[in-house]
């Protein structure tokens, strides 16, 4: 690699920066996970995360990338041959679809069109045509990484409501926790599956997995095939603030000290951010001529913009020269997406210069790849941030 001077811009939808305050709390000395210090340290971080999900039951830390909070979500509540249902509605809605499948258990897929929310009438339809209550749960992905997309929780909870339907109601907040209000009790949700590395500015390495009571009693009476993931296993330590096994004591430091960061700035003031940003990068792409994929201007996300190309033109272009001309790293299309979208992240440890910077890397790239567009992008953005 050539020397690079200068901050390298990560603006993916996460990984994403880890700030200073966080890298630093991580290079403390790694201390005894069974002795007098851990018990307190695990004790108060556990606490203080369920109020990040707004979760009143338990919320499981794993040593492991978000995709291990899925697993566990699905092998807690599930046995083989029970029967999901998901949105083909994104790429990690597909994912996770997957890590079902492989578990041995019936995936029902409803198709959907990528560029949209998951429509809770449509929900409706298909839990009205389960009149046995085959389909045990329902998985949803808040914030569709791949595409930009909200979905709405309280919404989607109302019409399993309505119809009366007992499955459990499961969704992957990983890169909408922090970048986005998240209510995890209030909104009926069963099981909340999360990872580190998005809104809460840390490394890749932690997953969590927010827990209802409903979630609970269907785990204890679930004879699944699982030991690592176990629920009561990780609940008979948790009230003592260990783990069952050697968690990862670095990242947990790191965890501690982006929790004290997200309470300095105060939670809603992390969300208004994340939107303000999110409304900057929409307006640069507007004004470039260029599409949201996104669709349905109410479901935008405030964590990432996925960036329709024009017909004819390379996403991974565009993100080839923002690499090598400014050492900028954007994300690429996921699945059917290569090459027809590039992906903007505002999440995380994200500020007006950070995202101003980004958006003149792409502005630039969009020249010098010959993608038509229209110039002002960047000026949009920064009437818009100096405005507010
Ligand atoms: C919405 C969503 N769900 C799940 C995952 C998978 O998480 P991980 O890559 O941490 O296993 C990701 C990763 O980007 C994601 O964005």
């Amino acid at each position: 690699m050539p020397f690079r001077s200068g901050i390298h811009f990560l603006q993916l939808p996460g990984p994403t920066n880890v700030p200073e305050r966080i890298l630093r709390a991580m290079s403390k000395p790694t201390i005894d996970h069974r002795g007098p210090e851990f018990k307190e340290f695990g004790a108060k971080i556990l606490k203080e995360l369920k109020d990040v999900f707004q979760a009143s039951e338990y919320v499981f830390v794993y040593p492991a990338s978000g995709s291990g909070s899925w697993e566990s979500g699905l092998v807690n509540t599930l046995s083989a041959g029970d029967k999901v249902l998901r949105f083909d509605a994104g790429f990690f809605s597909e994912m996770w679809g997957l890590v079902a499948t492989r578990l041995g258990l019936e995936v029902q897929v409803a198709p959907w069109d990528w560029r949209l929310p998951v429509d809770p009438a449509a929900l409706v339809k298909l839990l009205t045509a389960d009149p046995n209550h085959e389909i045990k749960a329902v998985l949803i992905v808040h914030n569709e990484t791949a595409t930009g997309v909200v979905t709405d929780i309280p919404a989607i909870r109302r019409a399993m409501d309505d119809v009366g339907h007992p499955a459990l109601l499961m969704v992957d907040a990983v890169s909408s926790a922090c970048a986005m209000e998240y209510r995890h009790d209030d909104w009926g949700v069963d099981v909340t599956i999360c990872g580190s590395q998005k809104g809460f500015m840390l490394p890749p390495g932690l997953s969590f997995c927010a827990v209802s009571s409903k979630a609970l009693e269907v785990h204890r009476s679930t004879k699944g095939f699982r030991s690592y993931w176990d629920w009561t296993d990780q609940m008979t330590f948790e009230e003592t603030g260990y783990f069952p096994y050697t968690p990862a004591t670095n990242l947990l430091y790191g965890l501690e000290e982006a929790l004290k960061m997200l309470r300095e700035e105060g939670l809603q003031n992390t969300h208004a951010r994340h939107a303000r940003l999110g409304e900057a990068t929409r307006r640069a792409v507007e004004a470039w001529g260029l599409q949201n994929f996104c669709s349905d201007p109410s479901a935008v996300s405030a964590a990432a913009t996925s960036v329709l190309m024009p017909e004819g033109t390379d996403a991974n272009l565009v993100r080839t020269i923002c690499l090598e001309k400014f050492d900028m790293s954007l994300g690429g299309g996921l699945g059917r997406l290569n090459g027809e979208v590039f992906r903007i992240g505002h999440l995380g440890d994200v500020n007006d210069l950070m995202i101003s910077g980004t958006l003149c890397g792409v502005e630039m790239a969009l020249s010098i790849a010959g993608v038509p567009h229209q110039s002002g992008g960047v000026g949009a953005a920064l009437e818009f941030l100096a405005s507010q």
